[in-house]
């Protein structure tokens, strides 16, 4: 029976890849023809969602952008056997954007159905996790330590030294937390995962609780993906009535683990770590001092590992090839891959997996393809609502941790928003500071109030208002949040403001220059 695979993805459901499934089997049954419809996950070729595939003897062709009225002219052409169509892109993996990735974190992404545990194990998965248990805890850690993983959720922490410390602590219950709010703009990153390789992230899980000690995990999963809470609590269950959760985990010698799938509160500020632990214990989710800091005392108090959806997901590909294999990849400090999300205004918006350093130039012009409306770009905000706006001139910069904090930018989550030259960018910073404000916890002055004042005072230099020293204040009360707040929220708001005052000074200017040119 051919095989025609359609995504669940949230992003080719909201193309239309339901109505696409159904106008397929309808059609499938009219002319009796059996095909066996695969849910796999998106390949992150998102301009092209849905993107049908069917499997041919040559490999699997594509066609892109599929709508249900395409259903009978793509039979009438054969595309069951591969047949030419006009939104044929041919065999999937010669695609250039698909060829030119390195994928290790997504590399099941997109390509097996998400939800059968057969083809997770036939394209390696527990594999990871069986060397995991071969070696035991301590040997596991060295080996995500050797790797050089980094967190991927923003802060660049290295994994390795975050699941010792944990390890290291006494105590009689210890916990795996996956943060899987992903709020920043423009990411989608771990939602693909989620939806697409679910498995990956279980046996991440089950691999970091062994290494620590835990027996229980939890996913803090962001409300607004309601078909990733799905399909990652089917896989829960499957996993569980596959005996890989549960009181004896398969290949183990006795480990009990078991994963709890919630259900975010929906603030942006539960995404910090200490913010999403008190929300996870059921209270309102405001930031906690630190220290201490969750390895220690972390859910209920007490030592715990909160990682992103994707460093918990690549640990299973680093205990499969050891992680000198992973750590070849990359430059300087930052080894290994990042799935870059490149959104915003872009012709070719989607999933790109690579070594750290590429340019980006590269990411935008060649990768991208530039701007969908076709005029040049002005800026890209690099690492969600906190990140700086960096401008062409800096377009040189690799993709890496410690290059992007030298021209004070950061990665972040590596989620990349291209704007065209028609961006005002005052009005960007204006969108920082409300940003800050709507979504502040207000346990600290310099955000809760900083960031009501930002907005005043961007507001009073477009209107002209005193310009010069209004900039001078913004500047100051700039310096305030990034020094004095208590977490990243007040204390990058700032990024955007002041690299769009930095890079653009001239879009601060307008009601001067708009006055001297009349
Ligand atoms: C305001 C704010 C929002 C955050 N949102 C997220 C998020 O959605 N996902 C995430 O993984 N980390 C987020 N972080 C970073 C977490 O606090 C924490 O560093 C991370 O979950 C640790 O995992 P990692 O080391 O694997 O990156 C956020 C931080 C701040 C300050
Ligand atoms: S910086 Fe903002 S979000 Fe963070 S603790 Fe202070 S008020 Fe809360």
């Amino acid at each position: 029976m051919t095989k025609v695979y359609v995504p669940l993805d949230f992003a080719a459901q909201a193309m239309g890849a339901e109505r696409v499934v159904a106008a397929i089997e309808k059609e499938a049954a009219l002319r009796g023809v059996n095909v066996q419809i695969v849910r796999n996950g998106s390949r992150g070729l998102l301009w092209l969602e849905p993107l049908v595939e069917v499997e041919t003897t040559e490999g699997r062709v594509g066609y892109g952008n599929v709508k249900p009225s395409d259903v009978p002219a793509l039979f009438d052409a054969g595309f069951l056997f591969g047949g030419a169509h006009s939104s044929s892109i041919g065999k999937v993996e010669e695609h250039p954007y698909w060829k030119r990735q390195k994928r290790i974190t997504f590399k099941r992404c997109g390509v097996i159905d998400a939800l059968s545990l057969d083809e997770y194990i036939a394209h390696g998965g527990f594999r990871g996790l069986a060397r995991a248990f071969a070696i035991g805890p301590e040997k596991t850690i060295e080996e995500i330590a050797t790797s050089g993983l980094r967190g991927r959720g923003g802060a660049g922490f290295p994994v390795g030294i975050k699941w010792k410390t944990v390890h290291d602590c006494k105590a009689d219950r210890k916990y795996v937390v996956v943060n899987a709010d992903e709020g920043d703009s423009g990411t989608f990153a771990d939602r693909m995962i989620m939806e697409g390789d679910p498995f990956s992230l279980i046996e991440g899980m089950i691999i970091c609780g062994h290494a620590i000690g835990a027996d229980k995990g939890y996913v803090y999963l962001r409300v607004e993906y309601p078909q990733t809470a799905k399909v990652l609590g089917k896989a829960v269950e499957l996993a569980r009535a596959a005996g890989w959760l549960g009181p004896k985990v398969n290949g183990s010698n006795d480990f009990a683990f078991d994963v709890e799938v919630r259900i975010a509160a929906g603030a942006y500020v539960c995404g910090e770590e200490t913010s999403l632990l008190e929300s996870l214990e059921g209270k309102r989710g405001i930031v906690r001092a630190k220290p201490p800091f969750p390895a220690f005392e972390g859910l209920f108090g007490k030592p715990t590992v909160v990682n992103n959806v994707l460093s918990i997901a690549t640990a299973p590909m680093i205990l499969e090839d050891g992680g000198a294999a992973y750590a070849s990849y990359g430059m300087d400090r930052s080894r290994g891959t990042i799935p870059l999300q490149i959104a915003g205004n872009v012709k070719f918006g989607g999933l790109f997996e690579a070594p750290f350093g590429l340019k980006l130039s590269e990411i935008v012009n060649d990768i991208g393809g530039g701007t969908l409306s076709g005029r040049p770009v002005k800026a890209v905000q690099v690492g969600g609502p906190l990140g700086a706006y960096v401008p062409v001139s800096l377009f040189d910069t690799p993709f890496d941790y410690e290059a992007y904090t030298k021209v004070d930018s950061l990665i972040g989550h590596g989620g990349l928003v291209v704007f065209d030259d028609t961006v005002d960018m005052s009005w960007m910073a204006r969108f920082g500071m409300e940003f800050c404000a709507v979504e502040s916890c207000g346990k600290c002055t310099p955000c809760r109030i900083g960031s009501t004042r930002g907005v005043e005072t961007i507001d009073k230099i477009r209107a002209g208002e005193n310009v010069a020293s209004n900039i001078d204040l913004l500047k100051d009360l700039c310096n305030t949040m990034k020094f004095g707040s208590l977490c990243a929220l007040g204390g990058f708001a700032p990024y955007p403001v002041e690299s769009a005052l930095r890079h653009f000074p001239e879009d601060f200017q307008k009601p001067a220059l708009e006055a001297a040119a009349e």
